[in-house]
């Protein structure tokens, strides 16, 4: 059943729901989750208020065509960026909303069905941005793999390769290729999570991978510190999209909530994340956002 509560209320939970991965978003995920609106503060919801704090420039997103990918796209684009975005083959119908979405905010936006396991193929992506856009300002580094396994013994080698291939080795060539176009201004922003400050049992591979990326943020941005070029995180807690109802059992579905009384939605991270790209997070670098519904986390 689906919460009548608004999904910015304490209270709102979505409906139970299982589907195939990677998890489709448009006319699939119930309800659609919130890309263009964020908390009006009172319960209910308002459009984004943008203040053309990316005008000019150009992102390379990764896992664009959804859910937190998604709703960046869309925020930075009211913020006057284009962007380049990364996603699977099969999800060719949420990256054409991503388009759809950017353009309406006056963004250019271009699209690559892309596998990002292999190198290659990350080389292939910051590639084709360069020759679409011209530069890469801004690189998020968020997509991700992730499969609920209750116990190591479980855990095949197959599925620990395979999320270490997706979710970190990308970050790291993504990061490399992007970093030999970008200069003092530029921010990288990866997507970590707050598993790897909690160390979710039935997530351990996916754990591991997001705490490889907290060392990834923390290391890059010494590197970088005093040529100009930022690199920080988001840490998110629980969030409504297709990722969830891709890879999460019904019992998590039911307790997937926040502090705040439910989970976020993909603009309330997005947010964050045009504030790490914008120059408003000029002073910060190696941080982490833990925009996670008010979980305390040791960082
Ligand atoms: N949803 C949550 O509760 C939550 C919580 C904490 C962190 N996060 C992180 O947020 C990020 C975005 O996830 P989301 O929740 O918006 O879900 P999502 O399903 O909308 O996005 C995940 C994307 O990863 C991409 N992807 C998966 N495997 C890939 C591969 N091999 N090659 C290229 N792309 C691949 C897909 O294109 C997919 O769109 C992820 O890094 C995830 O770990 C999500």
């Amino acid at each position: 059943m689906s919460s009548d509560k608004s999904m910015f209320e304490s209270g709102w939970m979505p409906p139970v729901q299982q589907q195939a991965p990677p998890g489709q978003q448009k006319g699939k995920l119930d309800p659609q989750p919130a890309i263009e609106h964020v908390p009006d503060g009172k319960g209910g919801s308002k459009l984004y208020q943008a203040a053309g704090k990316l005008k000019g420039k150009k992102a390379l997103i990764t896992g664009g065509d959804s859910g937190i990918g998604q709703s960046t796209a869309t925020l930075f684009a009211m913020e006057g960026a284009d962007v380049f975005i990364t996603h699977l083959p099969e999800e060719e119908k949420d990256a054409e909303e991503t388009k759809r979405l950017v353009e309406k905010y006056g963004g250019k936006c271009y699209t690559l069905a892309v596998d990002l396991r292999e190198a290659k193929n990350c080389r292939k992506a910051v590639e084709e941005a360069m020759s679409k856009m011209g530069a890469i300002n801004i690189l998020f580094n968020n997509h991700a793999y992730q499969m609920m396994v209750e116990e190591i013994h479980d855990l095949s080698e197959e599925q620990w390769i395979k999320t270490f291939d997706t979710n970190i080795h990308p970050f790291f060539y993504l990061s490399k290729y992007a970093l030999e176009h970008m200069h003092a201004g530029d921010a990288i922003i990866n997507d970590a999570s707050i598993n790897a400050y909690i160390g979710r049992p039935d997530l351990l591979d996916y754990t591991c991978t997001k705490g490889a990326i907290v060392s990834l943020t923390r290391g890059l941005a010494n590197q970088f510190a005093a040529k100009g070029i930022r690199v920080n995180q988001v840490a998110p807690g629980p969030v409504w999209t297709p990722l969830v109802a891709a890879t999460m059992n019904e019992d998590a579905i039911k307790q997937f909530s926040t502090p705040m009384g439910r989970p976020a939605q993909p603009s309330e991270i997005a947010t964050c994340v045009v504030f790490l790209a914008s120059t408003d997070s000029s002073m910060l670098t190696g941080q982490t956002i833990h925009c996670n519904g008010g979980s305390f986390v040791t960082s």
